[in-house]
């Protein structure tokens, strides 16, 4: 008998990020082109516990290449973080018969599926978040979207900005990592920049910073804040209050995950669905699918789970020196 995988599943978990659904129809095109049967489970972990578990044709994920968010809906999911939930998880695999499943989504989402896989359930993980945190990856699905869309509202915001001649603090998303904040940072050509991973700008040098810059003649100053920094109303007040510039704080917040996605994102997306489903034919296991040095290649989950990422040094020199 041949011990070829027949059905696998596809999920997505955690936050949505534009290029999610270029992903799925990856995985469902490249699934079926192979002979496989593809299942959509709804709702993250929450609908593989639930049975929300539906049958995926090539028609079913028609014109759905160019739409943000997650047509197979995603969820964060406590139950699963229990063994009881994750044995409940596998059974369900084996209740519908799937043999692999293609989890979509962060680093969080792929500890679960590790967890599936301890209970015997092929797993592969695709990196799908708007934050560019997953360390084994130079790339992960949603992130150029995301930053194109906070880049797009920094420079509105430049506009108005200069016009009232205010300080402007834009508080972006990306959780503990400032990679949103640092590209918007040089993208928007921001004064100053605050990131979570460095130590920070003190609020005396940001009011120095304010102060010197009108002196050069600058008509506006922009902060672009990361969320893992936060604070961007208090600060505002503070800064207004030391220097006598007028300064608003504006929190771009969920408008960052939505919209259609990029090229860049629809490209990774559908590449890395793709390289997901050959090493479920393969009979790989485990593994995280990853984008590193311009190649697509994939590491064992513990392994990718315990890389460490930074951010580049050399980006962050070149934000500071075109800063001024
Ligand atoms: P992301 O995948 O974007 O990092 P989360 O960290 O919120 O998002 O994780 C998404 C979901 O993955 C959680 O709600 C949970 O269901 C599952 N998950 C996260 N960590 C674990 C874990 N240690 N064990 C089992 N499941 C987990
Ligand atoms: O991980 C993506 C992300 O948008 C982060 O940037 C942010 O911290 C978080 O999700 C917000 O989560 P929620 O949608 O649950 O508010």
């Amino acid at each position: 008998m041949s011990n070829k995988i027949k059905t696998i599943g596809v999920l997505t978990s955690g936050g949505d990020a534009p290029g999610m659904n270029a992903a799925i129809r990856a995985v469902v095109r490249a699934g079926i082109d192979k002979g496989i049967i593809v299942k959509g489970i709804q709702k993250g972990y929450n609908g593989l516990l639930n049975g929300d578990i539906i049958d995926l044709t090539s028609r079913s994920v028609s014109d759905t290449i160019q739409r943000g968010g997650t047509i197979l809906y995603t969820a964060r999911c406590k139950e699963f973080m229990t063994l009881e939930g994750q044995q409940k998880g596998a059974d369900m695999c084996r209740k519908n018969g799937i043999e692999g499943l293609v989890v979509i989504g962060g680093d969080g989402s792929f500890m679960g599926a590790k967890k599936l896989y301890e209970q015997g359930i092929n797993t592969i993980g695709v990196p799908g978040t708007i934050d560019l945190d997953i360390a084994c990856t130079d790339y992960t699905i949603g992130f150029d979207t995301a930053v194109n869309t906070a880049m797009e509202a920094i420079d509105k915001i430049r506009d108005t900005s200069t016009s009232h001649e205010r300080c402007s603090i834009i508080e972006v998303m990306g959780r503990n990592a400032g990679y949103i904040a640092l590209w918007c940072g040089i993208s928007n050509g921001a004064e100053d920049v605050l990131l979570p991973e460095i130590d920070n700008i003190s609020e005396e040098q940001l009011i120095q910073n304010i102060i010197e810059n009108r002196k050069k003649g600058k008509k506006h100053h922009l902060i672009v804040n990361a969320e893992g920094i936060g604070k961007s109303e208090e600060l505002a007040k503070k800064i207004e209050a030391a220097t006598g510039v007028e300064t608003r704080a504006t929190i771009l917040g969920h408008m960052q995950r939505g919209g259609s996605p990029t090229a860049v994102d629809r490209m990774h997306a559908s590449m890395m669905g793709a390289y997901a489903v050959d090493l479920l034919a393969d009979g790989q296991s485990n593994r995280v699918v990853a984008y590193k040095d311009g190649k697509y290649v994939d590491f064992d989950i513990m392994e990718a789970l315990s890389m460490k990422k930074t951010l580049d040094q050399f980006q962050l020199n070149v934000c500071k020196i075109l800063s001024k």
